[in-house]
């Protein structure tokens, strides 16, 4: 498996420019076999996306990619189980569940994959297909999920799940009836994931709100969407331009996603200034240690809570950090400390004693973001830092060693 290599301590400045987001694209995606034919654009060059094009492949669904702009297809599409080798290679597999129970009020697939930071339970995404009318059966690690007919209902989630109002409404838009989604998700991937619905002739009210009105319709054909800036590789950046940057331009940023992130910089006292779709960092020194929690939309976004506890090693003080959102998201710090970092785990919440200095380590990626806050480390460290089952960063970071090379910092992939 591929590693990465970087060489710290190097300025970046120039421009970044954000890609799609990840988290929209892989319920766009398979949202898309709603639809006869329909265009997204903006798609990033994640392996997130290559997985997901396996998948439609599989069930026979034409698409071209070019230019980041992706067309399909999903007239000849045939039904047959999703198996492990498909369904395990990321999380956002089982979008299919909703989306094929949709068209043909019948799926078979196996068990999700993606980062293991927690339990991800996806009962409310089951029990929400039941409250629709579906049945779903566990056997041989397959779930099969089936409805005779899909029927509106009212689904309370006892938690705001992004995952669960995905597939809850992608199963509802072609339920008869009408169909109530109440302590919905109102993540901007969901916006996003309901433009795109919208589009092909879905009938949704309460668009970023936890209340989502669908009034189920008989078909859905074309359908465009652009998918929005990715919020969370515009605050990876970001935070290594605060850490490296001289004038590090951060470009397409949707900067009103990112209204809880700016707070914790101002409060550190980081330097950076916002000019429309641009965030132009600086290195920042004598930052303030602070206290974070993570929490759903507009909250501070737990994926961005790995990359930030690097910048708080800068902080002048104790910083603590608790992440509500998932049981295991913490393992970042292990190598951090071997870094040269001081930080206490401590149940759901970390300690992080500032400033100290890292020094270049052989580290290993754990899960996506605990690789991003090991990258940006390797950046601020000195000498070279070697960073293993870099597949996990892959997966989220489309261009990544591009993007940063482009912008001064001394980084490359190798083969292990
Ligand atoms: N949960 C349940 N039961 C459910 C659904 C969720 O108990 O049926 C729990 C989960 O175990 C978790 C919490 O609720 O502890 C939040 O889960 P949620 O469903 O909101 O998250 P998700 O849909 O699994 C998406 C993103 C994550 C991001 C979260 C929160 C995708 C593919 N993934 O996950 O992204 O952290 O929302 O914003 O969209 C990442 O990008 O690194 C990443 C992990």
């Amino acid at each position: 498996m591929d590693k990465i290599k970087v060489i710290g301590k190097q300025t970046l400045s120039g421009k970044i420019y954000i890609s799609g987001s990840k988290n929209s694209v892989v319920s766009l995606l398979p949202a898309a076999i709603l639809s006869d034919e329909c265009v997204i654009e903006k798609v990033p060059h994640i392996s997130d996306v290559l997985d997901l094009e396996d998948i439609l492949r599989f069930l026979n669904v034409k698409f071209s990619l070019e230019s980041g702009t992706i067309h399909l297809d999903s007239r000849q599409m045939v039904n047959k189980p999703i198996l492990e080798e498909y369904s395990s290679k990321l999380r956002a597999s089982y979008y299919f569940m909703g989306a094929m129970l949709a068209r043909f009020n019948k799926v078979e697939i196996s068990f999700p994959g993606g980062c293991n930071i927690g339990k991800r339970s996806f009962d409310f995404h089951l029990k929400g297909f039941e409250k629709l009318g579906a049945k779903v059966t566990i056997s041989d690690d397959l779930y099969r999920i089936e409805a005779d007919e899909l029927k509106g209902a009212v689904i309370d989630l006892p938690f705001p799940s992004v995952g669960a109002t995905v597939n809850i409404l992608l199963a509802a838009v072609k339920a008869s009836g009408k169909s109530v989604i109440n302590n919905a998700a109102c993540e901007p991937e969901i916006e996003n994931l309901i433009e795109f619905l919208i589009s092909m002739g879905a009938k949704i009210k309460g668009v970023g709100t936890n209340r989502l009105e669908i009034e189920g319709v008989s078909k859905l054909s074309g359908g465009r969407v652009k998918v929005i800036p990715d919020r969370i590789e515009a605050g990876t950046y970001i935070l290594a331009g605060v850490m490296n940057g001289d004038n590090l331009e951060i470009c397409d940023v949707r900067p009103d996603h990112l209204t809880s992130f700016f707070e914790v910089l101002d409060e550190m006292g980081a330097k950076y200034k916002i000019e429309g779709d641009k965030v132009i960092t600086n290195k920042s020194l004598k930052l303030k240690p602070v206290n974070i929690e993570t929490a759903v939309y507009p909250g501070f976004p737990t994926d961005l809570q790995q990359p930030i506890t690097t910048l708080l090693l800068n902080a002048d003080g104790v910083s603590t950090v608790r992440e509500t959102i998932y049981e295991n998201r913490f393992q970042n710090t292990k190598y951090l400390n071997e870094m040269g970092a001081h930080i206490e785990v401590l149940g759901d919440t970390i300690k992080v004693y500032g400033p100290t200095f890292l020094e270049g380590k052989f580290v290993r990626t754990s899960d996506l973001r605990a690789g991003a806050a090991l990258v940006l480390a390797a950046l601020q460290a000195s000498g070279e830092t070697t960073i293993s089952d870099i597949k996990h960063l892959l997966r989220g970071y489309s261009d990544l060693i591009k993007k940063l090379t482009d912008v001064g910092a001394k980084i490359w992939l190798e083969d292990e």
